[in-house]
């Protein structure tokens, strides 16, 4: 199947190493990373495992940051549905920068997107959603003194002033190009990536000086940025730099985690029960009898089952290693590997979701609107 990575669309077999080239980003090095690590002490295991994997300007971002001139962070959500794990690899990075570098964070929660995108999906359940997909932000642990989250409707007094500047100079055919529009879009989703735009600037728009900014995302989101990335020079402001992920890949064979398909996603809210159901149903990379795996062993490069452990649900490098190899030899069985996953996803769950709750009582403290 042909690769598609749009902010609308993920699908096919992704190759990294071409969307680097076709978007024009850059690789994160060896020397780069052992540059972040003299800062921040240590590698969170997203940037060691290589699941972090592309940037824009991120070196730019630590010159910067050694002239003394510090650097906010910005990503955001579409809150079309409830969280899932996906969601949450590029929010655990952006955490970990945040404790690390002391850095602001604005979250941007694009309810006007997906009620624009979203044909059965109304203004008022997105704009609810944006509330409640919040929950799961806090839950990771942000700091309230540092982060300001967003609904777009709730505080477009503030944003829309800045994104019409962006608007006035991105033109239709240009949208066209980046984001493959058609007459048949209509005129709101042609707009909208002006308002993404906005908190890549917002910052430098407050304080009245430039400031860096740097946004975690998956690379899906990248179309955004290149737009922004051509316009904000032309409005005097620094251009966003960007770090990239890889996607945690559906439970079903192909595709990222999508909520669009449930049974392909492990969202936030699910109870033990429905885990367990997801994932015994998983796609693996065993063979057809456990006596064949005995023989020739499994395939940990192409299972979900092993992604999960990998992007999200073992942060040990050696206990990785071993599941890796275990698999490899054949003395890994694809039951009891699912097993041993469900039980550390609920036991997760377990723990976000009573945070997830708490999170009501403290929402305010975050939420930032007109
Ligand atoms: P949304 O809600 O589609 O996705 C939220 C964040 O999750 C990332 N993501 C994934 N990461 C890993 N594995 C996956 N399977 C997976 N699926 C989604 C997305 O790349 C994103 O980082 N328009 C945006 C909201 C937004 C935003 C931003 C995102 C507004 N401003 C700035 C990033 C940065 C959206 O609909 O994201």
């Amino acid at each position: 199947m042909t690769m598609v990575v749009t902010p609308w669309e993920v699908r096919g077999e992704i190759d990294y190493d071409r969307l680097i080239r076709e978007f024009g980003t850059k690789r994160i090095t060896p020397e780069l990373l052992e540059r972040i690590k003299k800062h921040t002490g240590d590698l969170h295991f997203l940037l060691r495992r290589g699941i972090f994997f592309s940037h824009r300007d991120l070196d730019w971002i630590l010159d910067e940051y050694e002239k003394g001139n510090k650097f906010y962070l910005y990503t955001g959500r579409g809150p079309s549905e409830n969280v899932h794990i996906g969601h949450l690899v590029p929010w655990v990075l952006t955490k970990w920068l945040q404790d690390r570098f002391g850095a602001k964070l604005y979250f941007q929660m694009t309810d006007d997107e997906k009620y624009l995108f979203k044909r059965n999906l109304e203004l008022e359940e997105a704009n609810r959603l944006a509330y409640e997909n919040a929950l799961d932000v806090i839950a990771l642990g942000f700091d309230p003194d540092k982060t300001f989250i967003f609904s777009d409707i709730d505080y477009a007094k503030t944003l829309y002033r800045e994104a019409i500047k962006v608007a006035k100079r991105l033109t239709l055919s240009t949208a066209k190009a980046v984001f493959g529009f058609k007459n048949s879009n209509n005129v709101g989703e042609i707009f909208f990536t002006s308002m993404q735009a906005v908190p890549a600037f917002l910052e430098s728009v407050k304080t009245g000086r430039n400031v860096p900014c740097l946004i975690p995302y998956a690379i899906d989101q990248d179309a955004h940025f290149r737009v922004a990335r051509d316009i904000l020079p032309k409005l005097g402001f620094y251009k966003p730099a960007a770090i990239h992920s890889k996607f945690v890949p559906g439970l079903l064979r192909g595709g990222k985690m999508s909520a669009s398909d449930p049974r392909s996603a492990i969202f936030t809210v699910d109870d033990p029960e429905t885990v367990r159901k997801k994932i015994s149903a998983a796609f693996t990379g065993g063979r057809d009898t456990a006596e064949e795996q005995k023989k020739l062993g499994g395939r940990p490069e192409i299972c979900s089952v092993f992604r999960y452990f990998e992007f999200f649900f073992e942060e040990d490098d050696r206990k990785l290693e071993e599941i890796f190899s275990e698999c490899r030899s054949g003395s890994r069985i694809c039951g009891d590997c699912k097993e041993e996953l469900a039980k550390k996803v609920i036991g997760f769950l377990e723990d976000h979701q009573k945070k997830r709750e708490r999170a009501r009582d403290v929402l305010e403290k975050f939420i930032v609107r007109d």
